[in-house]
This record gives structure tokens, C-alpha cells and sequence, in this order.
């Protein structure tokens, strides 16, 4: 079968942390490793209640092909979601995709070649990666440190790689938690000038934020010469099996990404753009957000507490004032893969850093999310694993 494979195909990679969260399903296992929203967040009776009105009196729209573009109020309403993220839109700039993923996807196979350079955040998404080596491209790290891509990095490795692009997180980072400054966000955009090279701008998690002061506002809100292809999603604050997201972006490119989407699936699926679209056009969004905010919130502060109190002295840890996680960093010596048979027999699981890291670094450091547990076992999930850590 090999020899029947693409070029492309041959530089599929499976995401190594995919793998491993099938291996931590047991109830048994306090679990730091997920990376998905918990499912006491979807407003699931409300879902039911619009899935079933719009199938019984909506069919014609909900389970007809629709409009590669997307929903036309659902693209109205997002417009509006963007403006209100500083961002200078209309309608027509956006293209809704099947989940924020999607529209990594046909970025990827509309802008790059073989051998093309993707600049990307050390530690950066999975899925991001997968996606840029799906095409075969070349991704090359740059490093952050709390307030974001460290400019001189970026400059330094743009000058050296002529690459075409960059991706970031500005947002409360999958999978570090953190929140670029806006005078990084300034500067990232400077240097993109300078060399040249367009940026995607991956937004799913700037809602979910947990202190008043973090300033979330779009790095595309700066963007004089439409070099920003911004990436929302509706995963974070409503429900990810709704496969719902969106890319803002310059005209031109805006037209070549709905050829891409045409061949890849005609449409986004109908009905879950239709129930996304009337829980919107209901004004039911913004309470939603407030209750997924709240509940977050809360374990956030427990976890923060917990490794306050048990990683004192020994790690160092980022603050995750938004988004679901908080990303660990141990002494140089500690390697968290290898660590992770103790951890499960000592009944508690996360995410080893390095997968994250595209130059193999980060061995030393570890994600873990708030997201899953109750209060109770957060605190004692982190009581074993500093046991495990022999804090
Ligand atoms: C940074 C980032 N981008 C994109 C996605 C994909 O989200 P969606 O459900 O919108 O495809 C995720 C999901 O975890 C993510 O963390």
C-alpha cells in the first residue's frame, strides 16, 4: 500500500497526544490530561430544544446543502463577534468551516508547498502542526517567554528561513495558557512586514477568560496590510461537536479558502450551523459564555491553589487567566514521558510537554487541565502527582 501514497500522505504524522488520552479514560485516574471543554458546560436541553424546532420547521435550510460560505445571519452574527474583538470586518469576510480545524486545513493546502516554512510558537498546537505537515511543509520553532513570541526569536529565525508563515495563539495559548501582550502582538506584527511572511491569527479561546484585566483584543485588529488570517470557533464557549469555527481574512484569500472548502465538503453542516445560528439570533450567547466562564473559573483557582501549595519551590507554572489550561515546568532534569507509567499507577494522568515542542524540546514540562475534574480531586490529583514528582 506504501507505494500508492501521496507525497503528502507520506508526512501524515498522528498526534502523539491523541494516543495517549485513549490510554486515560478510567475513571479511576484523576485526569489533568484532556484537551476538550467538559461536557457540563454544553447547554444541552437547549440544543435539543432548537435541534428539534429546526429539523421540524427548518428542514428546507437545516438538512439542505447550503451556502459554502456559511449561513448568511450566522456569518452576520460572527462579523459582529469579530468587530467587537477590534477586528474591521463585514459579513463577506467571513468563511464558515467545519470546526477551527478545518480552516487550519484549507489554509495549509491553499498557501503551502512542499518545503515551506511555518513559523511556529514553542510549545504550539497539535493540531496546527498536523495540519502544516499534512503539506508537507517545514515547521521551525520560536521561542516565547510570558509575554508571548520573544521578538528578537521571531526576527532572527524569519531572517534565516524566508518562511511563509506564522501561527500563533495569542490567547490564552493550547497548550501553554498564555496571553501575548499587546505590545508583542505589535511587534510579531512588524516583524511580518518586514520579512514578509502572513500570520494565522487562532483565536478559540479569547472568551474564556477568568480576570478582568487580560486584554484579549484581536491581533488582526492591528493589521494595516491584511496579513492576518484570523480563526474563531464556537468549540470553547458552546459545544465542539457543533463543528463550528471561522476565518476572517483579505478578500483574495477569503475566495481561493471557499474553492478549497467547496472541494473538501461542499458546506459546513447545515443543521449544526442552523442550531449554532438560533441560539445566536435567541441572544442566548453571552449568558452561555458568562456560565462557561463561572465554571471554569472556579477549578481554575482550586489547581492554582493546589500547586501553590505542593509545587512551591520546585516548578514553575503559567497563571491560565483564561483558556483551560496551565502549563508546568520542572527541573531541567525531569523527563515527564518517562514519568508518566508512575503517574497512572499512582492514579493520576496529564500531557508531557515535548509533543508540543516542534524542536524537541520541552521534556521538562508538562500540560494539565482544569477543565475535567471536580474541586476534590483536582486538589488531590496534584497532591499525588507532586508524590509522583517526589516534591
Ligand atoms: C488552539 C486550537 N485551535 C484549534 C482547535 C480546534 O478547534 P475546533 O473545535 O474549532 O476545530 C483547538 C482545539 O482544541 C485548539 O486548541
Amino acid at each position: 500500500m506504501e507505494r500508492f501514497l501521496s507525497r503528502d500522505a507520506r508526512n501524515f504524522r498522528p498526534s502523539a497526544i491523541r494516543a495517549f488520552a485513549k490510554l486515560i479514560n478510567d475513571p479511576s485516574i484523576i485526569s489533568f490530561a484532556g484537551g476538550v471543554p467538559s461536557p457540563e458546560t454544553f447547554p444541552a436541553e437547549r440544543i435539543a430544544e432548537i435541534a428539534a424546532r429546526v429539523i421540524l420547521e427548518k428542514h428546507s435550510v437545516a438538512l439542505q446543502y447550503g451556502p459554502t460560505r456559511g449561513l448568511t445571519r450566522l456569518c452576520d452574527f460572527v462579523a459582529a463577534v469579530c468587530r467587537a474583538r477590534g477586528i474591521d470586518c463585514t459579513p463577506d469576510d467571513v468563511l464558515m468551516t467545519t470546526g477551527s480545524q478545518q480552516a487550519l486545513d484549507l489554509i495549509a493546502h491553499t498557501l503551502l508547498d512542499p518545503g515551506d516554512v511555518v513559523l511556529v510558537e514553542l510549545p504550539t498546537y497539535i493540531g496546527g502542526t498536523s495540519s502544516f505537515h499534512a503539506r508537507s511543509a517545514e515547521l521551525i520553532g520560536v521561542a516565547q517567554d510570558d509575554d508571548g513570541i520573544v521578538p528578537d526569536s521571531l526576527a532572527e529565525v524569519a531572517a534565516r528561513t524566508k518562511p511563509k508563515l506564522l501561527y500563533t495563539i495569542p490567547n490564552f495559548q493550547n497548550p501553554s495558557g498564555r496571553l501575548m501582550t499587546q505590545q508583542r502582538r505589535a511587534e510579531v506584527l512588524r516583524i511580518a512586514s518586514e520579512y514578509d511572511f502572513l500570520v494565522i491569527e487562532d483565536d478559540p479561546y479569547g472568551e474564556l477568560l477568568y480576570v478582568r484585566e487580560a486584554d484579549t483584543l484581536a491581533m488582526k485588529s492591528r493589521d494595516d496590510d491584511d496579513r492576518v488570517i484570523y480563526l474563531g470557533s464556537f468549540s470553547k464557549v458552546l459545544a465542539p461537536g457543533l463543528r463550528c469555527g471561522w476565518i476572517v481574512a483579505a478578500p483574495e484569500l477569503l475566495s481561493k479558502l471557499e474553492i478549497a472548502k467547496q472541494a473538501a465538503d461542499l458546506c459546513s453542516g447545515m443543521l449544526d450551523q442552523s442550531i449554532v445560528d438560533e441560539f445566536t439570533a435567541a441572544g442566548e450567547l453571552p449568558a452561555q459564555i458568562e456560565k462557561v466562564r463561572a465554571f471554569y473559573r472556579k477549578k481554575r483557582a482550586t489547581m492554582l491553589e493546589a500547586l501553590e501549595e505542593h509545587f512551591h519551590d520546585h516548578a514553575t507554572w503559567t497563571p491560565a487567566d483564561g483558556g483551560l489550561f496551565t502549563f508546568v515546568t520542572l527541573r531541567d532534569d525531569i523527563d515527564t514521558a518517562a514519568l508518566v507509567p508512575e503517574a497512572i499507577s499512582a492514579g493520576v494522568a496529564y500531557v508531557p510537554g515535548a509533543p508540543f515542542f516542534v524542536d524537541g524540546s520541552g521534556r521538562n514540562t508538562m500540560r494539565l487541565t482544569f477543565a475535567k475534574e471536580n474541586d476534590e480531586r483536582i486538589r488531590e490529583g496534584i497532591r499525588r502527582l507532586a508524590g509522583v514528582l517526589n516534591f
